[in-house]
């Protein structure tokens, strides 16, 4: 088939190539000139496991390919997909300024029929919406052309992109006419060859359905880490509580990990819009919005008790480990670790900091903070560092060896915002340890 998809960021580029690899002729359009011209190149600028070969092999194959001009991105395609940017606004809902642009630059050059497929994140009547830019952009030039417009959410997850398009868990349909919708599943078939993983469903439901999910899961690290903040003032250790918890079927070991709160470019923005989504329909969505204020309370935990362990910060350097929102990415947007940075720099201290992807996006996001120091290698950032702190869970943090960094710190102290390590192995080393949930409260912490 040929597709087009408008938007090449994360979920767009993924899809894209995911879907020429399986054969189909596929454009992706960009506004972004430096992006495309990038990509054109082979650069996919995003660290992301599998895409880049992929996306190279595709574009050698001519099954790929990249423009800024739209008006033949909607020629090329059969089936255009809007996969574009949904930021929060500044009213904490979701800024649909670019998914209106696709919808009106599709009505501007469509000449044949199309299926218009909405694949970013979107509030319940967008497609709406949508249907209706079209419309008018059309009779405003005195045209009549057919097109249709579907919702197909995204669900795959940063740095497991690929792997999560390739064998879905289900994909979501929402579509008003079934004709429409099985032209879509055409596309999808080479995805849903080992069962039927396809969802069907009206528009709305599917555009509430990513919402409900993405909460969902962040509902779940929210309680996690309010019972986490609660064993620190009880005295009891989270670790235990989660494997007692997640033991049982129904509760199951997924997203019960306390720790730093979440961050990244979906959850955060999509808490808020559901919580905005509710009270332009009059509903106060109260766990919702809990969930959105204990996160952002969790994000300054770490920061505490560093600060009660030193007591004042002024002129204190340490080492951080992992700045990207979650391991596998280099993804930094609403990462806990920007909070904890900043307000570590307004405190006076200096950072030596070590992440495995996102050194570039932390050089830019902070090329003129002079109180951080980017490090080469994880051991790097120990060097003259009064205490260590662990922020993002990747695998190369996971066993460090805590003779060579006992050596090097100037104190003996961690503060391990993922609860990876084990206290008591560190304690009986000589350092002072620090977790999310530990009971650490009890030790006046
Ligand atoms: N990143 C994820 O993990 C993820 C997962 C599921 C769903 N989503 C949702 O998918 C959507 C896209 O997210 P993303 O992370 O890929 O965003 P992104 O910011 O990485 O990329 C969006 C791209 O759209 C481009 N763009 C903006 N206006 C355009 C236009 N008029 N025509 C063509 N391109 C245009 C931008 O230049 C940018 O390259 C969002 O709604 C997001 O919530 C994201």
């Amino acid at each position: 088939m040929n597709v087009t998809m408008f938007g090449t960021g994360y979920v767009g580029l993924v899809t894209g190539t995911c879907f020429a690899e399986m054969g189909n002729d596929v454009l992706c359009v960009d506004i972004d000139a430096k992006k495309v011209a990038a990509l054109e190149r082979g650069d996919i600028g995003i660290h992301e496991p599998g895409l880049e070969p992929m996306v190279k092999s595709n574009t050698a194959a001519g099954r790929l390919a990249f423009t800024t001009d739209p008006k033949r991105g909607v020629d090329h395609g059969e089936i255009l997909f809007i996969a574009v940017g949904t930021p929060q606004a500044d009213d904490g809902s979701a800024d649909l300024r670019y998914v209106l642009d696709v919808a009106r630059t599709i009505g501007t050059h469509m000449a044949t029929p199309k299926l218009i497929v909405d694949k970013s994140t979107v509030p319940v009547g967008t497609g709406d919406l949508v249907r209706a830019e079209v419309e008018q952009t059309l009779s405003a030039r005195g045209a009549k052309v057919e097109f249709d417009v579907l919702s197909n959410p995204e669900f795959l997850k940063e740095g497991a992109a690929v792997n999560d398009f390739m064998k879905p868990d289900r994909i979501v349909i929402g579509a008003e006419r079934i004709e429409s919708s099985r032209h879509l599943e055409q596309l999808y078939a080479p995805f849903n060859r080992n069962h039927d993983r396809i969802v069907r469903m009206d528009i709305r439901s599917a555009e509430l359905t990513k919402y409900a999910a993405n909460v969902m899961l962040a509902t779940r690290i929210s309680l996690m880490n309010e019972l986490a903040n609660l064993a620190d003032r009880l005295g009891a250790d989270i670790e235990s509580v989660r494997r007692g918890i997640g033991s049982d079927p129904r509760i199951g070991f997924s997203f019960i990990y306390p720790g730093v709160g979440y961050g990244g470019s979906c959850f955060p923005k999509d808490v808020q819009a559901l919580v905005h989504t509710a009270s332009a329909c009059d509903y106060d969505a109260e766990i919702v919005r809990g969930v959105a204020a204990v996160n952002e309370r969790q994000k300054s935990v770490l920061l505490t008790k560093i600060e009660r362990y030193f007591g004042g910060l002024d002129g204190r350097t340490l080492a951080v480990w992992g700045l990207a929102f979650k391991p596998n990415t280099d993804d930094m947007r609403e990462a806990p670790s920007r909070k904890l940075l900043d307000a570590l720099f307004a405190r006076g201290v200096r950072v030596r900091a070590y992440d495995p992807a996102a050194m570039a996006e932390a050089r830019t996001i902070y090329k003129n903070e002079p109180k951080l120091t980017l490090c080469t290698t994880r051991d790097a950032t120990l060097e003259g560092a009064d205490g260590l702190v662990l922020v993002t869970e990747w695998n190369e943090f996971r066993s460090p060896d805590f003779q060579r960094v006992k050596q090097m710190l100037k104190q003996l102290v961690v503060f391990d915002g993922r609860n990876l390590y084990d206290p008591d192995y560190l304690t009986q080393l000589g350092f002072a340890y620090f977790g999310i949930g530990r009971g650490s409260l009890d030790r006046g912490i």
